[in-house]
């Protein structure tokens, strides 16, 4: 199916409707397909893409550089420390000095109005690489896995385990919601998100026929699941001292290989990353030698099972960002 995009932002998966989230998998498998079999797709020769982050990212920096020299773009990448983005210039001025160099940005950084009033003064299409609210080109990626894993979205059981009232659990249940998969998250009550995106998510879910729900009871929920995410307990720019209560308030909902063996038996397990699986990182570590545990949101057999889809689902911000990137400046 032919979609306009062009000109268009992408700031969250609210603002498009499920056939445009169609149009954009289908885009993604296209220039997947291109990309394997080395076929050139200079498609966006002569234009030009800023990337600003004012948080850290290996995936979604990287999955933007390589997929706009593969569209034939010229990519600078700006942070606070390179630039005077933040400090000493606002955004809405940043913003309005590169929409008249560059035909796209890029923006990951803190609040979610700080993008929307960015893509309001850019007057090019700005692209949201996450935010403390969304991250919409993960939900692509990970809705480009699922289906290429079982061939279809509609119907499916999907369970979000961890902290759900943040970026990815608000991101998915709209994701999940407009594709007609069903949503349920595993978390305590008090990390559930706002009941404005519930409700919201609930209306869209009725529309494509699937349900959304939110639970303290991990057996009811991840019974007959056909998929299981976790994302990290505390999220950038979240403060290090909230680790302790976090531990205490989601331990219980660890994706681990009893979770998984209750689910269904084909079930997948996915993660955005970075994850916390093992002690081979310096957070990792120093949590481990702290608080006694060992692999946080997922253990690592999970982590490491043939379940774990993980690194293809990271592959995929690649494909997925880079159709992105064309639909709405092509
Ligand atoms: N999943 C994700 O956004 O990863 P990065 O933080 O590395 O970009
Ligand atoms: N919730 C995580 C997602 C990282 C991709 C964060 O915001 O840090």
């Amino acid at each position: 199916m032919s979609k306009n995009l062009r000109g268009r932002n992408f700031l969250k998966l609210l603002d498009f409707t499920s056939e445009d989230i169609r149009y954009l998998l289908d885009l993604s498998k296209n220039f997947k397909d291109l990309k394997r079999c080395g076929v050139p797709h200079k498609y966006l020769e002569g234009k030009n893409i800023v990337l600003l982050f004012e948080k850290t990212s290996t995936r979604t920096r990287c999955a933007f550089e390589v997929a706009g020299h593969d569209l034939g773009m010229g990519v600078t990448y700006l942070d606070p420390s390179g630039s005077q983005m933040g400090h000493k210039e606002s955004i809405a001025d940043t913003a309005r000095v590169l929409g008249r160099m560059y035909d796209g940005i890029e923006y990951r950084g803190f609040s979610q109005d700080l993008v929307e009033e960015l893509a309001q003064k850019a007057g090019v299409p700005v692209w949201n690489g996450l935010t403390d609210k969304w991250h919409p080109t993960q939900m692509l990626a990970d809705l480009l896995t699922i289906e290429e894993h079982f061939g279809q979205l509609k119907g499916l059981n999907f369970v979000y385990m961890g902290d759900a009232r943040n970026n990815m659990a608000n991101s998915l249940m709209i994701a999940c919601a407009k594709m007609g998969i069903n949503y349920t998250a595993a978390s305590p009550k008090s990390l559930w998100t706002d009941s404005e995106i519930v409700e919201e998510a609930k209306k869209i879910a009725k529309e494509n026929f699937s349900t959304v729900k939110l639970t303290e009871n991990v057996d009811e929920a991840v019974k007959g699941a056909n998929i299981i995410y976790t994302d990290i307990w505390v999220s950038m720019g979240e403060p290090k001292e909230i680790w302790k209560e976090r531990i205490e308030l989601l331990k219980d909902y660890q994706v681990n290989k009893d979770v998984m063996k209750k689910a269904d038996k084909e079930a997948i397990f996915l993660h955005c990353l970075p994850s916390f699986h093992d002690e081979n990182t310096t957070v990792g570590k120093e949590i481990a030698q702290e608080f006694k545990i060992v692999g946080l949101e997922v253990t690592d057999d999970v982590f490491e099972s043939k379940a774990s889809k993980v690194f293809d689902e990271a592959e995929n911000r690649m494909h997925t960002i880079k159709a992105v990137m064309y639909a709405t400046l092509f």
